[in-house]
């Protein structure tokens, strides 16, 4: 069919979605909901056969709907209604959710329903069941919708339901002294990534994002201060403790509660369990476990993001795993993300961010060159979460990726102005997809699949999603059973690395990468720090990315509506 996606942003869940219809052969052309006469003008170019909406802010045109089929992905069951819908989900505490597909009408969310699917409810933050529950049970629905409109059926009337209005600052609210650590945990998870909850710290009104519960009592205050560890700080609550991982001061961008709070260095550090997985709740970012011959090795960095430190962080623990008498190494992120990268928000506030930059990648490179470099273990990067740039390539410096079933990849740096990448892809990527498969993905500017890249050779295996942990445990317990396989490995991957390093040697890939990227961060092109702003700042989008709009390609427009041939290569130039 011929779709046109319209967004609000091109998120996760319209990347996920995108990779899978044009996976499914259909033509896909994205544009972002930025006016009505907009949105009509791509209609116009497009011509679509149905409108599909994963991800929108504001109802659409009756001009639209009333021409082209429009079906809306609404992240609650058939009959719930609103802007909110996780959100009063997790609040009141459902045990089970859905995601509906409904046609757009002039009523908000009360469409016909063409659609839905039921999922399990977990605690955990909305942004991470949206990113997995919702996304999985929007691609079905989606799926089912379109074979549906296809056959030329129609949808059910919906059933009266509930109009939920949005949340209000107050309802996100916590007061300190009374709200109890039940109820602040799950109201932060209601409200994280956004808007956060709303909450007094260190005497600044602030939304706070990352909480986690801790188990020993410390007696203080409500809402004062106890201690920190890593970047998060320990809170008293009226009957316990929270942690607080992020912190966003108004005005401000997002940031790790100690680089908001730098004078919150002044409070005492509070030692965690060291790198084994604490038994009890606390914080910990970093956490390892071992089963017979296998480590795992845990990094639950928010939204993926790797700021200086905690590369450090992550480095040490590395090598520290190293030394643990294991022969498989897994390196686990978090359920959301494995990794993007280096951390913009940090940059951001840096004071000088093009040194905080520079700084934050040879951090990362540090730890991409240990598991280059290191021989004495099998290392295996398991991607639950989706990854994105760097966080690419990090885990392309294990010796084996497996990546969990409908993992969304950005494999790329094109469109954070254009950075030039590190984390040795000029070393990683030839050695796996030649020279023009290597620049091909690196100028490939859309998301794909986790199976898409293992056919490409990028990664290399697929595991299904349902029971992810338990797949990726059993086949590395399978790998490590084979002792003199391993040892065989090891010494093949030692003598190659010898091999390589005699051609070139990885400091020469490094400096290489890193002039380029030192170009990015302090040459004349500002490219890089604008597209960071707006990415940090969420600045609302004023045009679709060309490589997205295909109705809006130069060759497109001037040639009117080409016929498949020309579609194709018009596609296969993006
Ligand atoms: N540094 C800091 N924060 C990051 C980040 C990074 N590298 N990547 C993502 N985030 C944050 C976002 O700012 C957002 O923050 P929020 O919780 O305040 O909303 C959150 O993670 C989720 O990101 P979002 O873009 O809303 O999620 P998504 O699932 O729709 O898209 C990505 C995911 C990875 C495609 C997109 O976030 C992205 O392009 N990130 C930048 C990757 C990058 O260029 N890294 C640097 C070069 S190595």
């Amino acid at each position: 069919m011929r779709i046109l996606l319209l967004v609000h942003a091109f998120n996760s869940l319209s990347q996920r979605i995108h990779a899978e219809l044009r996976r499914d052969g259909h033509e896909v052309s994205v544009e972002f909901d930025i006016s009505d006469a907009v949105t009509e003008e791509a209609v116009a170019l497009w011509q679509p056969e149905v409108i599909v909406a994963p991800f929108l802010k504001r109802k659409v045109p009756e001009t639209v709907w009333r021409q082209v089929p429009t079906l809306i992905v609404h992240p609650g069951p058939p009959g719930d209604r609103g802007p909110n819908a996780l959100d009063h989900a997790i609040l009141r505490g459902e045990p089970t959710w859905g995601v509906t597909v409904l046609q757009a009408v002039a009523e908000y969310d009360a469409g016909p329903i063409w659609a839905y699917r039921t999922f399990a409810m977990r605690p955990a933050r909305k942004a991470d069941l949206y990113r997995r529950e919702v996304t999985e049970a929007a691609v079905d629905a989606v799926r089912e919708a379109l074979a549906r409109l296809a056959r030329g059926e129609v949808p059910e009337p919906a059933p009266r339901g509930v109009f939920r209005p949005a949340l209000t600052a107050a309802q996100r609210t916590i007061d300190w002294a009374s709200t109890t650590t039940e109820a602040i945990l799950r109201l932060a998870n209601a409200s994280d990534g956004a808007p956060g909850v709303v909450a007094p710290l260190l005497g600044k009104r602030c939304r706070l994002f990352d909480l986690h519960p801790e188990a020993e009592a410390h007696r203080a205050e409500p809402g004062m201060v106890i201690g920190r560890r890593d970047e998060a700080l320990l809170v008293a609550t009226r009957d316990g403790a929270v942690w607080v991982g992020q912190v966003r001061q108004e005005g401000g961008v997002k940031l790790p509660a100690l680089v908001a709070f730098p004078e919150a260095a002044a409070y005492p550090e509070i030692p965690g369990n060291g790198y084994w997985e604490a038994s009890q709740p606390t914080w910990q970012e970093i956490a390892y476990r071992e089963t017979g011959a296998v480590g795992f090795l845990t990094f639950r960095f928010y939204n993926g993001a790797m700021s200086t430190p905690q590369c450090q962080r992550l480095l040490a623990a590395l090598r520290w795993a190293f030394a643990r008498p294991t022969r498989v190494l897994v390196l686990a992120g978090g359920t959301g993300f494995w990794s993007n990268g280096i951390h913009l928000h940090v940059i951001e506030a840096a004071e000088r961010p093009a040194d905080a930059s520079m700084a934050n990648i040879e951090a990362i490179d540090d730890v991409a060159e240990a598991l280059i470099r290191h021989s004495g273990q099998i290392t295996v990067a398991a991607l639950e979460g989706n990854a994105a740039a760097g966080g690419c390539f990090l885990a392309r410096a294990c010796d084996f990726v497996w990546v969990r079933q409908g993992v969304v990849l950005n494999p790329h740096y094109k469109n954070m102005g254009n950075l030039y990448g590190s984390e040795f892809w000029t070393y990683l990527l030839p050695k796996r997809l030649g020279d023009a498969g290597t620049a091909q993905l690196m100028a490939h500017r859309l998301p794909i699949l986790g199976e898409e890249a293992v056919a490409l050779g990028f990664y290399d295996a697929v595991l299904p999603s349902d029971g992810f942990a338990a797949s990726v445990r059993q086949e590395a317990q399978r790998l490590a059973d084979d002792a003199a396989a391993v040892t065989a490995f090891l010494a093949r991957k030692a003598a190659l690395r010898a091999a390589d390093e005699a051609v070139r040697p990885l400091a020469e890939y490094r400096r290489h990468e890193l002039e380029a990227m030192a170009n990015n961060f302090y040459g004349f092109d500002p490219a890089y720090h604008v597209a960071r702003y707006h990415f940090v700042h969420r600045t609302p989008h004023s045009w679709t990315p060309l490589h997205l709009a295909r109705h809006r390609q130069v060759g497109y427009r001037r040639e009117g509506a080409p016929n498949r041939a020309q579609r194709q290569s018009l596609f296969m130039e993006v």
